[in-house]
Parts: structure tokens; sequence; C-alpha cells
């Protein structure tokens, strides 16, 4: 009954258009080449990304997003929180362009970054409200049968992975609805509050 919300989102690659802003509504594989086969990253569900190319099934991307210094494995949604818009594996040589860098508040710089990488064209959407929607209805399905389900805006950003974390095993969820419910969280916490 949960996983069949996430079937409304395999968006047929038909409506997708090149330069054109689109959101992932799943866990995908990126790579640093057209034809990569093993999977030299992840994209995080609900992540943005502009699409550049679009050919055989595949799509070119620019991902933009932020990266800590020393931690190259890393693409942030914004500085100072621990909200993955991907994660990169070691080895993986992909194109990083960096257009600023900015210091937090506990004086670690943060690089502000376009990663260039390739992805199927499955699992884009451009209605990011719709899929908001679907992962907060799988939050309330999962999370308010023992208490009522926690408003988004009691815990922040940083907070709600490890609260999720603990309470996960103790639903039906699986990793993949674990990792959409999450960033719906983290995106409309107390210190993120996306509309
Ligand atoms: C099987 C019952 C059950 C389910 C399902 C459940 N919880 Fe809980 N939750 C509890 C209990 C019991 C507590 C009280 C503290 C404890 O046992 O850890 C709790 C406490 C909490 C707290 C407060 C923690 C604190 O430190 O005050 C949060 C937040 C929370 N749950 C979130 C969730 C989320 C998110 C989900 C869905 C992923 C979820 N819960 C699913 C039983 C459940």
């Amino acid at each position: 009954m949960i996983k069949s919300l996430m079937i409304g989102f395999i968006f047929l690659s038909g409506s997708l258009f090149a330069s054109e802003s689109v959101y992932s509504s799943s866990v995908k594989d990126i790579f640093t080449s057209p034809d990569g086969k093993r999977s030299e990253g992840r994209l995080l569900p609900t992540s943005e990304v502009k699409i550049l190319e679009k050919k055989d099934g595949k799509v070119k991307v620019e991902i933009e997003g932020f990266m800590k210094d020393g931690v190259s494995s890393a693409v942030y949604f914004t500085t100072g929180k621990r909200i993955l818009t991907a994660g990169l594996s070691k080895k993986a040589k992909f194109d990083i362009r960096t257009i600023s860098t900015s210091k937090d508040k506990d004086g670690v710089e943060w690089s502000k970054v376009v990663l260039t990488a390739y992805t199927t064209d499955d699992n884009l959407t451009k209605d990011l409200s719709s899929l908001y929607k679907s992962a907060e209805a799988m939050y309330k399905d999962n999370c308010s049968i023992c208490h009522p389900a926690h408003p988004n805006n009691e815990y922040t950003s940083n907070q709600w992975p490890s609260m999720i974390k603990s309470m996960s095993n103790r639903t039906a969820m699986t990793k993949e609805d674990v990792y959409l419910v999450t960033q719906f969280l983290q995106k409309h916490s107390k210190d993120i509050g996306e509309k």
C-alpha cells in the first residue's frame, strides 16, 4: 500500500525537455559518463537537477549544492546542515565547478558547486509539491501508529535523521521510503521550512 505511492512518480521520459529543472523521486545512481555502468554516486530524492542533454534513456544533468571543506564525497542542500543532495564515491572524478565559497558560523569553509553527472531519465519529476505530498502521506501512515506523528517543524534538519533512524525499524518502511521521508522532514523542519 505504501510502495504503490512511489509508482505514481515514474514519469515518462517523453515529458522531459532539455535545460529544465526536475526533481528526483527516488534514490538515483549517478555516473561520470553516459555509458557508466557501476554507480559512482547517488542522488537523493527531492533533489533538484537541471537537464542539459537527453539521449538514449540517459540525461546529462547539473546538480547545484554545497561542499564542505575537506569532504569530497558529499554535496549538501545548504551550508551547515546535514541535508544530503548527492553522495559521491571516493574514486569517482566528477566535473565539479566551484561558484563561490563562504564560511559558516563555526568557521568551516563551504563551496557552492555545480556538479555535472549522467543518470537514467526515469524517476524525475517537475512536480515537487506532489512528491512532497506523497512523502508526507508515507510519513503519516508509518509514523503515527504508536504516537501521533511528530510535527515536521518540531525538530531541526540536523535532528530529524537520527530520530528517523532510531524509529524506522519499528515500521514497515523500505530503505527507499526512509530516504524520501527523511528528505521531506529535513526540508520542512524547524530551521528549513520549505513550502
Ligand atoms: C512501533 C511503535 C512506533 C512507531 C511505528 C514509531 N514510533 Fe516513534 N516512538 C515510539 C515510542 C515508544 C517512543 C518513546 C521513546 C522511545 O521508546 O524511544 C517514540 C518516540 C518518538 C519520538 C520522540 C523521541 C524523543 O527523543 O523524544 C520521535 C520524534 C518519534 N518517535 C518519531 C517517529 C518517527 C519519525 C516514526 C516513523 C519512522 C516513528 N516514530 C514510528 C514508538 C513508535
